[in-house]
């Protein structure tokens, strides 16, 4: 469920009317809800109640200053990959205690930021990034928690590029060797074990290849104790997919999800930390775009946004479906007619859908994609210089640009000339 809904025949943000938001900011925008992203947050919470838990927002999917504050202030911790996105956990008020460090390629530096600035654990992804991090603690006199990340080699279901725990990809170490990775741990100076970390997929549309990855880990667990391990936290991941399409069966619920983690880990005593990313963000935000063009093709015709594949790459790197709908309510009776929706990017791959059957719309008309809060704006670039499209988030009846659009200048004055080509031209 989410909080954009048609009343009076025009698409809402909560109590906002997109139409007024695209007065203010232009086409096209971002647009986020503060309800639906506290209610999704609050599902998982509650979902693992009875469980000592905590929820670290996996912020790659939105890492809006604005989000991760709304976050924090509900309590979760959150899941971070990279220097930058452990800054602006920092900044946006997470506390260090709070902040899981995931990732296959953490640098030294990376790892001293977050052991100074404060780190609940590190998910250590391999034998060589141990040993670097040990080195690291160690130099600055501290010693670093670590999960180890396993991957279970079950085959997550979804799509190939956004799988994680087959054998074949790049992520954690093979559960197989988990044993003597574990012992390679202990015997290190400066770090210290405190559980099993995995995560083996996102947009997982089943529980069943949780259901392996658990009873896995479950095992795992009671081995390690035995060989002498503290193992007194879990890790789970993310991944937990959302429904983008409407009209298919929806995914397993949060607290189908939090049944699950209770039958197959709630015996083991453990804290329990979970990392979702797009089942908080997705749905509690779309894409807004203006009709452009409405060409005819030969045997085709097409809709041309002003939104395009920088803006929003998942259809064109995914092949990955976004409901599109118009801001005005279309009228039951209407004449849908099949368009191939497509932005102003120089390339064929700027292509949101083919044959998507939309009512008539006319150019200057807004559209929205729908279940682009996750792994829109932080995927988006510049590509034909255009600018990175603002982020609004509402409250209720209250709307905020909470990233404005850089200007022409802005962007240009980023590239610097070095000095044997100025005045050259
Ligand atoms: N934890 C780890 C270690 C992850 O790698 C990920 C996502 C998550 C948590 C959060 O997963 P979520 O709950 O959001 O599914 N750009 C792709 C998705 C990439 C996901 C990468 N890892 C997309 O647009 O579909």
């Amino acid at each position: 469920m989410d909080h954009f809904l048609y009343k009076d025949g025009v698409l809402h943000a909560e109590d906002v009317a997109i139409p007024e938001i695209a007065d203010v900011v232009g086409t096209p925008f971002y647009v986020y809800s503060t309800a639906t992203l506290t209610r999704h947050y609050r599902l998982f919470d509650e979902a693992l109640d009875g469980l000592d838990h905590l929820v670290c927002y996996a912020m790659k999917a939105n890492s809006n200053q604005a989000v991760l504050k709304l976050m924090a202030s509900l309590g979760a911790g959150v899941d971070v990959v990279s220097g930058g996105e452990y800054r602006r956990a920092k900044a946006a008020g997470f506390s260090g205690d709070k902040i899981v460090f995931s990732g296959v390629g953490k640098t030294r530096d990376e790892m001293c930021l977050a052991l100074e600035g404060g780190i609940r654990q590190f998910n250590v992804e391999s034998e060589p990034e141990m040993v670097l991090l040990s080195r690291a603690a160690e130099s600055l006199g501290v010693v670093a928690p670590i999960t180890v990340r396993v991957n279970p080699d079950v085959d997550a279901k979804t799509h190939e590029k956004i799988a994680t725990g087959k054998s074949e990809n790049k992520f954690g170490i093979p559960i197989a060797r988990a044993r003597e990775v574990y012992a390679l741990a202990a015997s290190l100076p400066a770090l210290e074990v405190v559980g099993i970390d995995v995560h083996i997929g996102s947009q997982l549309t089943s529980l069943e290849p949780y259901e392996q990855a658990y009873l896995k880990v479950a095992e795992l667990t009671e081995a390690l104790r035995a060989d002498g391990h503290q193992i007194k936290r879990l890790d789970l991941g993310g991944g937990l997919g959302i429904p983008y399409e409407r009209s298919n069966t929806a995914p397993p619920l949060p607290i189908e999800y939090g049944a699950l983690v209770k039958r197959t880990l709630g015996h083991l005593d453990c804290e329990i930390e979970i990392e979702p990313g797009r089942l908080i963000a997705g749905n509690a935000g779309i894409l807004v775009s203006e009709v452009i063009y409405v060409k005819s093709g030969e045997g085709r015709d097409f809709l041309i946004l002003d939104a395009a594949m920088n803006d929003l790459i998942r259809p064109a790197m995914y092949g990955a479906y976004h409901d599109i709908l118009p801001v005005i309510e279309a009228d039951a009776g209407a004449d849908m007619q099949p368009f191939d929706i497509v932005g102003p990017v120089c390339e064929s791959g700027d292509t949101f859908t083919k044959n998507r059957l939309m009512p008539p719309v006319a150019p200057g008309a807004l559209v929205v994609f729908r279940s682009a809060g996750a792994y829109g704006a932080v995927m988006a670039s510049e590509y034909n210089t255009r600018p990175l499209v603002p982020e609004v988030l509402v409250h209720e009846h209250q709307f905020a640009v909470i990233r404005g659009r850089p200007t022409f200048d802005e962007i240009i004055n980023r590239d610097t000339i070095p000095e044997w080509l100025e005045g050259s031209a």
